[in-house]
């Protein structure tokens, strides 16, 4: 499930080179997928929420104020544009931290919940991303994925793959299968919806069981 040709260094390089640009491309038209996903989390006051892959923050005004939330990213340049609007929205209850969401700094169920927005198709490793997010947050937490995943339409899917070398030189997978991934890593959603622009990207709403 490692991709070799997404690596690391390709993607804090890509997400460096976005991260002036981002929120004027991607706020719009992934908005309300981030509605729909915020809505699904279904935060009670206190909560410990997980965001993995936060980049620019552009989830943090749909956050009620009393939760607690962690965002953690590779790229420092996308959590510099994060850290601003935490400042100018003047959140004090979120901590930002440069880290591997395959390999994380946090203890078995250290969160109630766990969120990543179009994220699981943007890192070198899907499956060790989501283990680890299954690791940090407590049984019968929720983990909510919002992400692009390869369509089941054959004319889509073959279109999907053949753009695939484009994509991944541009930092994310358009063709990651859903089935096999979530079977890998023993999630089974209670919810999975389409959103967003023609219905293409996949809401799940997923019950830690351990
Ligand atoms: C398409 S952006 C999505 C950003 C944000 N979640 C949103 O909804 O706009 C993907 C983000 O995943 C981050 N990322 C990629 N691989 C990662 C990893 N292994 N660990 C943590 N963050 C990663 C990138 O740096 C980038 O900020």
């Amino acid at each position: 499930m490692v991709d070799a040709a997404l690596e690391k260094r390709q993607v804090k390089r890509a997400y460096a080179l976005y991260s002036p640009i981002y929120d004027f491309i991607f706020d719009r038209i992934f908005h309300p997928g981030r509605v729909a996903a915020l809505k699904a989390l279904d935060i009670q006051p206190d909560d410990r929420i997980l965001e993995v892959g936060i980049g620019t923050g552009l989830n943090l005004p749909l956050y009620p104020p009393r939760c607690r939330l962690t965002g953690i990213d590779l790229s420092d340049k996308m959590l510099e544009k994060a850290q601003e609007k935490i400042e100018e929205l003047g959140l004090g209850n979120v901590t930002l931290k440069v880290m591997d969401a395959s390999a994380m700094d946090f203890a078995d169920n250290e969160f109630d919940q766990a969120l990543a927005t179009y994220v699981i198709s943007a890192v070198p490793d899907p499956l060790g991303v989501l283990r680890e997010m299954r690791r940090v947050v407590k049984p019968g937490g929720t983990i909510v994925i919002l992400n692009h995943f390869r369509s089941q339409s054959r004319l889509v899917g073959t279109f999907e793959d053949l753009v695939s070398p484009l994509c991944t030189r541009l930092g994310w997978k358009s063709n990651l299968p859903m089935e096999p991934l979530l079977k890998d890593v023993g999630l089974a959603p209670e919810l999975s919806m389409k959103v967003n622009l023609l219905n293409g990207w996949r809401l799940l709403r997923c019950v830690n069981r351990k």
